[in-house]
């Protein structure tokens, strides 16, 4: 496995990969989520690029970019038990020179639901994703549902500039008790952990009203409402009821909708969605 850090590194050694090549971007602090993702890029490429940068423009004053968890060793070692062929670790004064200034925004779609609570978090990931395709020029690049929105970003950002790139969003993985994984789950002390299963807890009972025939979507968002309303340790932020592919909110009966929702548990955010109809 080579691991590079600068660009002219990453170009030195890219024409050298057969095809096709799959990328998976990551944050890194690596975990069965993203390990998923380098494994299905595996079965479906001859080669696969996974970049860990703790991307600086995705968060927002007050986030969590200098607490963000970080294991770089750790990280190589799984990627390299995976067969992976490559790593590209980019610094962020090569991405973010000084006098940086453009940005890839993509508009509409961007604005409920994450948009809302973190208003520049989608310029940074659109712009870092494009960025990171056009450097490594894959063929297909691997993204979680576990964000849904981000994955459908993701989708409009590659068809609307013409990326010849092949999206390919892949199921959330989950602890054994529901809690989707996520890098900052490892903020949660033991109570809080205990607490977090409520996002998926309150999916699940959508769900099951959504498979006995309950079709409103006030409904449905009413039940998640009252299933984190019930957790004494979670803060819900928003419960989402919405289109999945124009993420506008749904309102009256539904056939397929996009589940989803943002709680704090203790001081940490969490994110959870569950497609329904699909
Ligand atoms: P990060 O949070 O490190 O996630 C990297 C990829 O792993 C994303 O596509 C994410 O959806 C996926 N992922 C995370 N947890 C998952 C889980 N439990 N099951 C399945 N997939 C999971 O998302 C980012 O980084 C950044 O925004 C990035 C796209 C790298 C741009 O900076």
């Amino acid at each position: 496995m080579r691991v590079v850090t600068t660009l002219s590194e990453l170009w030195a050694v890219r024409e050298s990969f057969p095809g096709p090549l799959g990328l998976v971007p990551t944050m890194g602090y690596l975990h069965e989520g993203h390990l998923s993702l380098v494994r299905r890029a595996r079965q479906e490429c001859s080669s696969v690029v996974v970049s860990i940068f703790v991307n600086p423009t995705q968060f927002g004053p007050g986030e969590d970019l200098d607490a963000y968890p970080r294991d770089i060793h750790r990280d190589l070692r799984l990627l390299n038990e995976e067969g992976v062929d490559l790593v590209w670790t980019p610094s962020a004064p090569e991405m973010y020179p000084p006098g940086y200034q453009t940005w890839v925004i993509v508009e509409e779609i961007t604005k409920p639901l994450e948009g809302k609570y973190r208003p520049s978090h989608f310029r940074g990931v659109t712009t870092v994703v494009t960025k990171l395709f056009t450097a490594v020029q894959p063929h297909k690049a691997y993204f979680g549902q576990k964000d849904a929105q981000q994955a459908v970003v993701i989708r409009r950002l590659a068809q609307d500039l013409n990326f010849p790139i092949d999206i390919v969003v892949c199921p959330i993985i989950r602890e054994p008790d529901g809690l989707a994984m996520s890098s900052r789950n490892k903020y949660l002390n033991p109570a809080e952990r205990r607490a977090a299963t409520v996002l998926y807890r309150a999916s699940c009972a959508a769900q099951g009203a959504f498979e006995a025939g309950e079709r409103h979507s006030d409904t449905l968002r009413r039940i998640m409402v009252e299933t984190i309303n019930q957790e004494p340790l979670a803060r819900l932020q928003y419960v989402s009821c919405a289109d999945p592919d124009t993420l506008e909110e749904l309102q009256g009966p539904l056939n397929r909708a996009l589940l989803s929702m943002a709680v704090f548990v203790g001081d940490t955010r969490l994110i959870d969605n569950i497609l329904l109809g699909e």
